[in-house]
């Protein structure tokens, strides 16, 4: 019997230690992550770098709450703005929690109520959030949601043109839908929701939480397309596994968010501060960055290669190492069959296989994932020739 809500449909596994690239299991097996904690722990398992940073923190305080001036806070929001190139930071404690703050700050700074997002996207669980995301599945049974949120189809620039309008507030977006099915989106739709907001006075949105941290080959996945969002929101990859969250915005947002405005006891906790700036230190480098783009192409062309023959693989997807493949199998059990074979993957959406392998995943575990992927889609799949 478990204590435990039974909310998530739990696995098999149960991990004793991890490391690297891999978990390893209390039934002695040793597993090839490429989950990284849902797109959390870009740099690995328990990297030095992050873990002498938070022991450091520890031996020093790990609270005091944000009535104190905290140098460390101060480096973090630096180096992130810089990152985004932007210019403030709030620190949350988690994804939703930044999202939800990114609501508020968008609804104040404009007094407008309209928020427009898009199907299949995924932007959390509290209440806001949960309204926010374009999947009926995350709303059953908790509504009525709150109001004023707009759905439409991504990558539909016309369905914008037709609905933005005096009264919005901000359009919101994740540059690729992770938990919908790693759709990316288009250049052109891009930068027209990013025109459509100037013209509006409305803000742009971008929910990097999955997408940032180096995940797809950039600090934000926004920086492949040049664009200059008004709001920025990242959690998941930015402590590399300690909870944080964060929103990033443009000096002209100052004055919404002024004393007693927004808070948060725990937002921007010291031993997360310390991860995030040892993750940041690390990923924020032009090197770093141009790494992860190289090996995510050499991982997709061998990937394609690889998988392009079997008829039950329909579409392989990817920007940098954000990666869905979608199939005709089913999933739970296609997932299932990949643990046996010591393979951790995700699910996207309805049919996607998703992968998020560390960035500091080698040549060598890419190829092994690609072996065992061939091997499992094999059992249940043709391959035409
Ligand atoms: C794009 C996006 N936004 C928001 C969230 C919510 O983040 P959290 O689970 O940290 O609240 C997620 C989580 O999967 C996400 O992928």
């Amino acid at each position: 019997m478990s204590y435990l809500f039974p909310t998530y449909a739990r696995w098999e596994v149960e991990p004793d230690m991890a490391e690297g690239s891999y978990i390893f299991g209390k039934d002695g097996k040793k597993y090839l992550d490429f989950t990284s904690g849902i797109g959390v722990c870009n740099l690995g398992h328990r990297p030095t770098v992050v873990q002498k940073a938070i022991a450091n923190q520890l031996d020093r305080f790990w609270h005091v709450s944000n009535l104190f001036i905290q140098g460390e806070q101060e480096k973090a929001a630096e180096l992130l703005a810089k990152g985004a190139r932007m210019d403030l930071v709030f620190f949350a404690n988690s994804g939703a929690e930044a999202n939800e703050a990114a609501i508020k700050l968008a609804r104040k700074a404009t007094g407008r109520k309209k928020i427009i997002t898009f199907t299949n996207s995924f932007h959390g669980r509290t209440f806001a959030t949960m309204s926010a995301t374009g999947q009926d599945k995350i709303k059953t049974g908790f509504g009525p949601m709150l109001e004023t949120f707009i759905y439409l189809p991504f990558n539909d620039l016309q369905a914008l043109k037709q609905s933005i309008d005096e009264d919005t507030a901000a359009v919101m977006l994740e540059i690729v839908q992770g938990e919908g099915g790693i759709h990316v989106g288009t250049d052109e739709f891009l930068h027209g929701v990013q025109q459509l907001c100037k013209e509006y006075e409305a803000l742009f949105i971008i929910d990097e939480i999955q997408t940032g941290i180096g995940r797809t080959g950039k600090p934000f996945a926004f920086q492949h397309f040049h664009l200059s969002p008004d709001i920025v929101t990242s959690a998941k990859g930015l402590g590399n596994g300690l909870p944080i969250g964060a929103v990033i915005g443009k000096k002209e947002l100052e004055r919404v968010f002024g004393p007693g405005s927004h808070g948060s006891t725990f937002g921007g906790n010291p031993l997360s501060i310390a991860a995030a700036i040892a993750t940041m230190e690390t990923i924020f480098h032009e090197e770093f960055c141009q790494e992860v783009e190289s090996i995510s192409q050499y991982f997709l062309e061998k990937l394609t290669t690889s998988l392009q023959v079997f008829t039950e693989v329909k579409e392989i997807r990817n920007l940098g190492l954000m990666v869905g493949i979608e199939t005709s199998i089913d999933l739970p059990m296609l997932l299932k069959e990949l643990r046996e074979n010591d393979l951790l993957a995700l699910p996207a959406g309805t049919n996607v296989l998703r992968l998020l392998p560390p960035l500091t995943v080698t040549k060598a575990e890419l190829n092994k994932a690609i072996n065992i992927l061939q091997t499992v889609i094999g059992k249940f799949s043709k391959a035409v020739v």
